[in-house]
């Protein structure tokens, strides 16, 4: 089959037009990685010796004794994450404080405590422990304690030296996610004015499979940087002779030849954007599946995404059944966090969701774009853990010549405002020279500092940033500024009660489950929920119902709606409102009247309001940028004349997502200097 004259009627329904072909021959063939031993199935203390690291274990206790700061380089799998902890605490290096790990995501942070745990014969929370945000499993006795990158730094804002920990591992380096490049910062301060104050030293250690070393190095005052020798085997890679117009057309073809060649247990690791494509590709792929010729065997899809309730995100690292090839569609999850074992085979589209961020415009989106160099090489690698293996790159090598060599960190490409708040709060003598590894433009701090200013956080004295009362409230919240500032603003429109909900709502992956097969059904299920108001009324109501119903898992299943995240909903909400009661904030409920709940919202979050053209379009006030209504917001077939919406998803177009109807007047009382700088610039 040529790869470029791919079309979705060469495929559909593949019973009868599936052809055998033999895809190799419409790729390019090119180079290998080295070789090693297989892995085999042991118990627990075996498979501790059984890893690559355990080689080193000696040699890798006896450097990171010595080293104030060190850097931590080896393979996806080699055993740095459960491992180095254990052996640091083995060796009573750090015994006199806590030894932390920081990851960027947060299953990846409860998976690997379990597991630790489990390898230390301990109850989870008690040797081992984590905290993520909303959920802190530790207790007195917890020495090795997994946290977020973002738990970590509010930790910092309590204490900026970070005096109960003796070691801090920043894991997963590479991400760069803004969190992490903070905590570069902060965690270097603190190490530095430890030493000063000739208090407990910190030993800081950074670690990932693939990053720019000098870089990071350099940084940490000349860190030297340990390798660790991984099991790679050999790994053939392909690329398409021609460019894909539809990467996901390409990886359901890629996915289909590789299943009609291979032994069925040679399983597949997709790697494609995010949830909703996922779910649809998951959909196409069982379709297809059962309708293949007799002799092909069987196929189990599983999809992987960070949102995804925790027990089916488990099922990708147990067997498929026997005679059962697995394929796994998955995030940018697989590429690092997360090993699978089975994989023979990695599909790699080339393409990842991920933040964008113009300070010009204002606009912070999340867009589907193309992967770094070394994020390519790491989904590669994904395919050669335990024996040889193969790649696929749905793009050309001239393509994959152009990909950016390293990801650009999230703080370049992202808005600032909570990264500013923090650092304020940090009392950071200057936010605008503060240390940063890579540093954002100044543009984009400036835009930061100006919004923090509008929503009251700030003042300007001269030329200094001073943090108000009112911004040093917000940052007790663990939430982006403008959502801190709409629940302390709720006392005044009596609705604390309404707010503190949907903003729990708004912070945990969505609890409104939508199976596109049962599209009739789910629908039918919303109806009674839904209000004219938008979306975030509509959330209130199902929570309302949940909370009325005692928080019954079988309603939730008869509703479409995700059990797990309504509970971790119900639990969120309850510390947020702890943060409240301990302010003394009053909290009231508005009860049936929503129009207040809509004013509060409409105060807290009027920069993300957009405003109907005469041409039935939107544009945004803040930059007078079309927009699109969703077509998941309930508003979608409306058209009301003004929202606020909670964020922007850049696809074929640019959508706002979860909407609220408001009145202009609203945002007008809320922020009238700033709307009178908006309508003037619109008339020029
Ligand atoms: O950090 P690194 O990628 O080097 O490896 P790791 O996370 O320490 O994992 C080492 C090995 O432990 C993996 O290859 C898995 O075999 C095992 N592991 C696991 O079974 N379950 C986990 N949640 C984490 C690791
Ligand atoms: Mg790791």
């Amino acid at each position: 089959m040529v790869y470029g004259t791919m079309s979705q009627d060469s495929y559909l329904p593949p019973a009868k037009k599936f052809k055998p072909g033999t895809p190799q021959s419409s790729y390019i063939r090119k180079g290998a990685m080295q070789l090693g031993p297989r892995k085999h199935p042991v118990p627990i203390e075996q498979q501790r010796r059984n890893l690559p690291i355990y080689q080193a274990r000696a040699q890798i206790i006896g450097q990171l004794r010595q080293l104030d700061s060190a850097i931590v380089i080896g393979e996806t799998g080699s055993g740095k994450t459960t491992q180095i902890p254990q052996y640091l605490y083995e060796a009573s290096i750090g015994r006199q404080g806590v030894i932390a790990i920081t990851q960027p995501r947060r299953v990846a942070a409860i998976s690997l405590a379990s597991r630790v745990s489990e390898e230390r014969k301990a109850e989870l929370g008690k040797l081992v422990g984590y905290t993520v945000r909303f959920e802190d499993v530790t207790s007195e006795e917890t020495k090795v304690k997994f946290l977020t990158d973002g738990m970590l730094l509010r930790e910092a804002i309590g204490d900026p030296l970070l005096r109960r920990y003796s070691v801090i591992i920043l894991d997963e380096a590479h991400e760069r996610t803004v969190h992490t490049d903070v905590l570069f910062g902060v965690v270097k301060m603190a190490q530095k004015k430890r030493k000063e104050l000739g208090k407990l030293p910190l030993k800081v250690i950074i670690m990932s499979a693939t990053m720019d070393v000098d870089l990071f190095s350099e940084y940490f005052n000349g860190a030297p940087v340990l390798y660790l020798e991984g099991r790679q085997h050999p790994i053939q890679i392909f690329y398409t002779k021609q460019s894909q117009s539809d990467y996901l057309q390409a990886a359901l073809v890629t996915v289909f030849q590789i299943h009609q060649e291979a032994p069925s247990s040679h399983d597949i690791l997709v790697f494609l954007t995010g949830q909703e494509e996922i779910e649809a590709m998951t959909k196409t792929c069982r379709d297809i599946a059962k309708h293949l010729p007799d002799g092909c065997s069987q196929m189990t899809v599983m999809p992987l995404y960070a949102s995804l309730p925790h027990s089916q995100q488990f099922r990708v690292f147990q067997n498929a059944p026997k005679d059962h090839r697995k394929v796994i569609l998955s995030t940018n999850i697989a590429e690092t966090s997360i090993t699978i074992t089975g994989i023979k085979y990695v599909v790699d589209t080339g393409m990842v969701k991920a933040k964008k961020y113009n300070p010009d415009s204002g606009l912070e989106v999340l867009a589907v774009q193309k992967i770094s160099k070394a994020q390519a090489w790491q989904r590669t690698g994904r395919a050669g853990r335990e024996d040889s293996g193969i790649c696929y790159r749905l793009y050309t090598e001239d393509e994959f010549e152009k990909f950016e060599k390293m990801t650009i960190p999230e703080i370049q490409r992202c808005n600032l405002a909570s990264v500013m708040l923090q650092l304020l709060v940090l009392r950071v003598p200057n936010v605008f020279t503060f240390d940063f590894m890579s540093k954002p433009s100044p543009d984009s701090i400036r835009a930061a500092v100006d919004q923090l200013d509008l929503l009251g956080a700030i003042e300007r004295r001269e030329d200094q940033v001073i943090l108000t009362p009112l911004g040093r409230k917000m940052a007790s919240f663990p939430l982006e500024p403008r959502f801190s500032k709409t629940i302390l603003l709720s006392p005044k429109f009596h609705c604390t009660e309404e707010i503190l909900t949907i903003v729990a709502l708004l912070s945990v992956d969505s609890v409104l489950h939508n199976p596109p097969a049962k599209r009739d059904e789910v629908q039918a299920a919303r109806k009674k929920f839904i209000s004219s108001e938008g979306d975030h009324i509509t959330l209130l109501n199902v929570y309302r119902a949940f909370k009325s119903l005692g928080k019954n898992k079988e309603w939730c299943r008869e509703n479409f709606i995700n059990g797990r995240n309504m509970m971790l909903v119900s639990e969120v909400r309850s510390q947020l409102r702890d943060i409240c009661i301990k302010m003394s904030m009053p909290i009231e409920s508005s009860r049936t009247d929503t129009r207040n709940i809509r004013q509060c919202l409409a105060h807290g979050l009027f920069m993300n309001a957009a405003e109907l053209q005469p041409d039935g379009t939107y544009t945004t006030v803040e930059t007078h940028q079309p927009v699109a209504i969703h077509p998941s917001s309930v508003l979608f077939h409306c058209k009301p004349a003004c929202v606020i919406y909670n964020e922007l998803l850049h696809t074929s177009k640019c959508y706002m997502r979860d909407l609220c109807v408001v009145d202009a007047d609203w945002l007008f009382e809320a922020a009238p200097e700033y709307f009178r700088r908006k309508l003037k610039s619109s008339k020029n």
